[in-house]
């Protein structure tokens, strides 16, 4: 069977950039800076980003290239049949999951979307009132549901299309738009009277603030934001082609998404300062705070507009990396068509979606392991299965695969000399540091 693949470099490195840049960038990492630390917590968040984070990364791009085959066949086949190819069906089913309440939230941003172009928020409506608005919104049945059904028939069209057609083509388009957006939002940002004061939170070094929770907290926020233990990357990676740098592909991957996130903390936390307020995490963040200050900027309706757009390309461009996931498996394994997979998978993503988004509503009272569904998914996929995903990658890569394939996948068969040169430091960081960092910080978020 002929296989899809990336048609450019530049195109497989914004696709890899586009799964990782997303909701968590957005909406988690300001607020997780401001919270830990500031600067001091933007240090140790790169250091993990770059010590721990990067052999994964390339460790699931190892994978996935060697193989050229889907997250399940890839384990399978690299390790001869064994049991590993358990580990790799755990990496095809968790992303569904994450897909499934990632399109709630993209849901919420169409909805958010259309608000602001219907000037909602402006006026004299205060913080309460754009909660209400919120809370409104999310505990009705059907609203939530149609718009959480929109956005996944949006991942799920891209999809269909292909790689090189649809996820590579709207991702070449997207990427640089988001970054154009998310710039003009910083640097507007920073005009409004008494920006300094969210400057000084996301910057101001604390170190006194960085504890084990802490850097469970920088390192997960790092795992999910690169799209680690989903088996993403190493799906993409499938479709990259045989000569291009995975050295290259990945730090750049990682710089980019290292670069949204500050930029995003700067579009976001002096404005919220700016009126007065103080930041929240997540949902409350984006879906409250933020509205409430459109609401007041001059120009507020724009910036919303704007903002809403970002955050539903953001959104989009991981959503659509996790469905493909699943996509590839279905087709290769299942021997399915591309639409039939793509089909499949939206209905299982509807149906868990939905049970998600009602979690906010109707089904607020079922409580699975004292969390709400919604909750309960986000929680066991990642903070517990993610851990569990890339600890297997880099066990799998370190201690599993030979390390003549890793050389020669890493280094393209010897040819890239500087590749050749850390391949020594990169084996190290897999097969010893990024297993032990990876159980000891879990277990000391645990605690
Ligand atoms: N990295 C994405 C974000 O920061 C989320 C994501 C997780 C995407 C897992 C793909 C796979 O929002």
């Amino acid at each position: 069977m002929n296989r899809d693949s990336f048609g450019s470099r530049f195109g497989a490195l914004v696709a890899m950039a586009g799964s990782a840049v997303g909701l968590g960038n957005l909406w988690r990492f300001p607020y997780l800076v401001g919270e830990n630390g500031g600067a001091a917590f933007i240090i140790i968040y790169i250091l993990f980003v770059f010590i721990l984070c990067l052999p994964i990364f390339i460790s699931e791009f190892v994978i996935g290239r060697r193989s050229q085959k889907n997250a399940f066949a890839a384990f399978r086949d690299l390790s001869g049949g064994s049991a590993w190819k358990w580990a790799g069906l755990m990496t095809v089913i968790v992303p569904l999951i994450v897909a499934s309440y990632y399109c709630v939230i993209g849901g919420w941003a169409f909805e958010y979307l259309f608000k602001a172009c219907t000037f909602s928020f402006t006026g004299e409506a205060s913080q309460a009132a754009m909660s209400t608005m919120f809370g409104d919104f999310v505990s009705d049945a059907w609203a939530p549901l149609i718009c959480q059904v929109l956005f996944l028939l949006a991942t799920t069209v891209i999809v269909v299309v292909g790689i090189k057609n649809g996820i590579e083509k709207f991702s070449k388009v997207m990427m640089p738009l988001l970054f154009i957006i998310i710039v003009a939002l910083a640097v507007y940002s920073m005009t409004l009277p008494g920006a300094g004061a969210g400057l000084k939170y996301l910057f101001t070094p604390d170190f006194t603030k960085i504890d084990g929770h802490a850097c469970a907290s920088a390192l997960g926020q790092a795992f999910f934001s690169l799209s680690l233990g989903f088996g993403t990357i190493m799906t993409y990676a499938s479709y990259v082609d045989k000569n291009d740098n995975i050295m290259f592909q990945s730090s750049s991957t990682a710089i980019a998404d290292t670069l949204f996130a500050l930029i995003a903390g700067v579009a976001i936390m002096p404005a919220v300062f700016a009126f007065g307020l103080n930041p929240q995490s997540g949902p409350g963040l984006v879906f409250e705070t933020l509205p409430y200050v459109f609401g007041q900027m001059p120009g507020g309706g724009l910036i919303a507009i704007l903002f809403f757009l970002a955050l539903i390309v953001a959104a989009l461009t991981s959503s659509i990396s996790m469905l493909e996931v699943g996509v590839a498996y279905l087709i290769e394994e299942k021997k399915l068509s591309r639409g039939l997979a793509c089909g499949i998978l939206f209905a299982i993503c509807l149906v868990i979606g939905a049970f998600c988004s009602l979690s906010f509503g109707p089904l607020a009272e079922v409580k699975l392991a004292g969390r709400s569904i919604f909750d309960f998914f986000d929680n066991l996929t990642s903070n517990i299965l993610m851990t569990l995903g890339s600890l297997l990658t880099v066990l799998f890569v370190g201690w599993r695969l030979k390390k003549t394939d890793i050389y020669d996948e890493f280094t393209n068969g010897g040819t890239l000399s500087d590749n050749v040169k850390i391949f020594g430091v990169l084996w190290f960081l897999i097969r010893y540091i990024a297993p032990l960092a990876i159980i000891v910080i879990f277990i000391s978020g645990l605690l």
